[in-house]
C-alpha cells in the first residue's frame, strides 16, 4: 500500500523534492506508461495544494490526446498550435499562464481554472510525447519554484511513458 507523506508543512521546494522521490519509487520498477502517468496524476493532485486538475495530453497521429489525469472530465483531442496545452507542445517550452481568460484560444474544460502550467514531455533526443497540464481554480497560482519542481516530475515522466 502507498502511503503518502504529510507534505503540507513543507516549503515548496521540500514539497517538490519529496514529490519527485515518491513518484521514482512509485515508477521504478514499472514499465506500463498508463500506470505511471495514472501515479503521477493522482500524485500530483493530491499532494500539491490548490489544484483542479492535473494530467496528460499524448501526441498521437499528429494532435494532443487525453491521457490519465485528475480532475473533472476534459477535452479529448487538442490540436497542436491550439489552446495552452497545443501551443506548449508546437512551441517545445513551458508554458505558465496566470489568467487563463487572457491566453488567446484557451480552451476551457473546466470552468474552474484560472490558471494554469503546461510542461512539454520531450525525449533525450527533442522529440514531443505530450504534455503535462496542471491547473488551479486561483488566478496566478503557479510561480517559478512550481515551474522547476514540475519540470523535474515532466523529466521523469518523458523517460517512463
Ligand atoms: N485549458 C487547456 C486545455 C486542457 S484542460 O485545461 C484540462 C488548454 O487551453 O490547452
Amino acid at each position: 500500500m502507498f502511503v503518502a507523506t504529510d507534505l503540507s508543512k513543507s516549503t515548496q521546494a521540500e514539497l517538490y523534492q519529496q514529490l519527485a522521490a515518491q513518484l521514482r519509487a512509485l515508477t521504478d520498477n514499472e514499465t506500463d506508461p498508463v500506470a505511471n502517468m495514472a501515479n503521477c496524476a493522482a500524485l500530483i493532485f493530491n499532494s500539491v495544494p490548490r489544484l483542479n486538475w492535473a494530467g496528460f495530453y499524448l501526441l498521437k497521429g499528429g494532435e494532443l490526446v487525453l491521457g490519465p489525469f485528475q480532475g473533472q472530465p476534459a477535452c479529448v483531442r487538442i490540436a497542436i498550435g491550439r489552446g495552452i496545452c497545443g501551443t506548449a507542445a508546437e512551441s517545445h517550452s513551458v508554458l505558465r499562464v496566470a489568467d487563463v481568460t487572457k491566453f488567446p484560444g484557451h480552451i476551457a474544460c473546466d470552468s474552474a481554472s484560472r490558471s494554469e502550467i503546461v510542461l512539454p514531455l520531450l525525449t533525450e533526443d527533442s522529440h514531443l510525447i505530450g504534455v503535462l497540464d496542471v491547473d488551479s481554480p486561483e488566478l496566478d497560482r503557479f510561480d517559478a519554484e512550481d515551474e522547476a519542481g514540475l519540470s523535474a516530475i515532466a523529466g521523469i515522466m518523458a523517460r517512463k511513458i
